[in-house]
């Protein structure tokens, strides 16, 4: 018997190793992956400069305490700043953590002003910022928090896209409102750009900070480094993760001055976060990942791969209902539940994720070759046109 809690529907496969685009499973198959680790695996698997940066660290120095100075974290930072809105950045491991911290980065802020009261989150319903419990109550799902009460307070909702609700919740004690700019888990629903800049406008005139959650739509998914860059603005505080580690768990806190005045010592921290071994291997992500060129290539090998998935629900509308998502971020969304269909791409050796609103998520490694995405859409076609029609 199995002492793994059961607290996931696991497939009934596991891989030996993985390379590039494609994962290798222990009964002798290869399986191009289109999950990368629920768009963690940014670079693909076993990234030779990632591989080499991980090999050098771990000869020199893997962890050492916050207590100290970090030169690698120092250096990751740096990057950061350079090339993002951000002033300061606060280490974590995950992007359950970062958006957590965002939240106390928010209430902190307001706090150190001298208004403590003005201390609660909008947040999207039916939204995901992670697992944790201010992050299951951040989402706003019914699902999420059902027997983990006590319910964690000073959060409130909004419906996607109903500017109404939003106003409505807004109140004085409106510290920050919360978004994702592409919904991952919530179906790959994107906010427009100028919904973006109407949002910043009235988190101006309100006094409220904007947190953009770019876990899953940022470094570099969407052929931008952050997917909120397109609409111009610059939000206050930004959690990432995910794909700046490139399979190694690192998360992140970006934020501007304003508010890092309020994060003094001993506000927040955490024993893992931000230690030498994540950091190098963060910063080789970045140094990849945030180049121009590469970020180029994305955006044209991702609206090669949006045109003809087009094409293909063109063909099959009766399966498909929308293409959603931007970049390599994307959804098909279904007519008719998407497991099924999830489960018949997997036999044809493509490996997809699902997410809400029947949604088959697609996630290749933004290194991804052009014969990939040809194979995948390859096999997207036959299953619509062999086990639907
Ligand atoms: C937008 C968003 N925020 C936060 C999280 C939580 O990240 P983690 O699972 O690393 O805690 C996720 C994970 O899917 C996410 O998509």
């Amino acid at each position: 018997m199995s002492h793994l809690a059961k607290n996931y529907n696991r497939k009934k496969i596991s891989f030996r190793y993985g390379k590039g685009s494609y994962l290798f499973s222990t009964n002798g198959k290869k399986y191009l992956d289109f999950v990368q680790g629920i768009a963690v695996n940014s670079l693909g698997h076993s990234h030779p400069k990632l591989v080499r940066t991980i090999n050098l660290q771990a000869k020199k120095l893997w962890h050492v305490s916050n207590a100290f100075q970090i030169p690698e974290g120092e250096e990751l930072a740096n990057k950061i700043a350079k090339k993002t809105f951000a002033n300061y950045i606060m280490f974590q491991n995950s992007g359950a953590e970062a958006t957590e911290a965002a939240i106390k980065i928010a209430r902190r802020y307001f706090y150190s002003i001298g208004k403590p009261q003005k201390n609660r989150i909008l947040c999207v319903k039916n939204s995901f910022h992670g697992r944790t419990l201010a992050a299951i109550h951040a989402s706003g799902s019914k699902k999420m928090i059902e027997g983990f009460g006590p319910k964690v307070g000073g959060f409130d909702h909004f419906k996607f896209g109903d500017h109404k609700d939003l106003k409505k919740k807004i109140t004085k004690r409106t510290a920050a409102i919360m978004v994702e700019t592409i919904m991952g888990e919530g179906g790959i629903k994107t906010i427009p750009d100028w919904c973006l800049k109407a949002l910043r406008k009235i988190c101006n005139k309100k006094n409220i900070l904007l947190i953009i959650d770019e876990v899953q739509c940022g470094i570099g998914r969407t052929g931008d480094f952050f997917a909120f860059e397109k609409s111009k603005i610059k939000p206050d505080i930004v959690p990432i993760a995910k794909g700046i580690g490139g399979g190694f768990p690192i998360g992140a806190v970006l934020m501007n001055k304003k508010v890092a005045s309020a994060m003094t010592p001993g506000t927040h921290g955490s024993t893992f976060g931000g230690n030498p071994l994540a950091m190098k291997v963060g910063s080789t992500v970045l140094d990849i990942v945030s180049s121009k060129k590469f970020l180029n290539n994305v955006k044209k090998n991702s609206q090669y791969f949006h045109n003809k998935l087009d094409k293909i629900k063109k063909t099959f509308p009766r399966i498909i209902k929308e293409v959603r998502g931007r970049g390599f971020l994307i959804g098909l969304q279904l007519h008719g539940d998407q497991a099924k269909f999830i489960e018949k791409l997997m036999e044809n050796k493509l490996l997809t994720i699902r997410a809400a609103e029947n949604v088959v998520r697609i996630l290749p490694p933004l290194n991804v070759k052009k014969g990939e995405i040809d194979q995948a859409l390859k096999i997207i076609n036959k299953v619509c046109l062999k086990f639907y029609q």
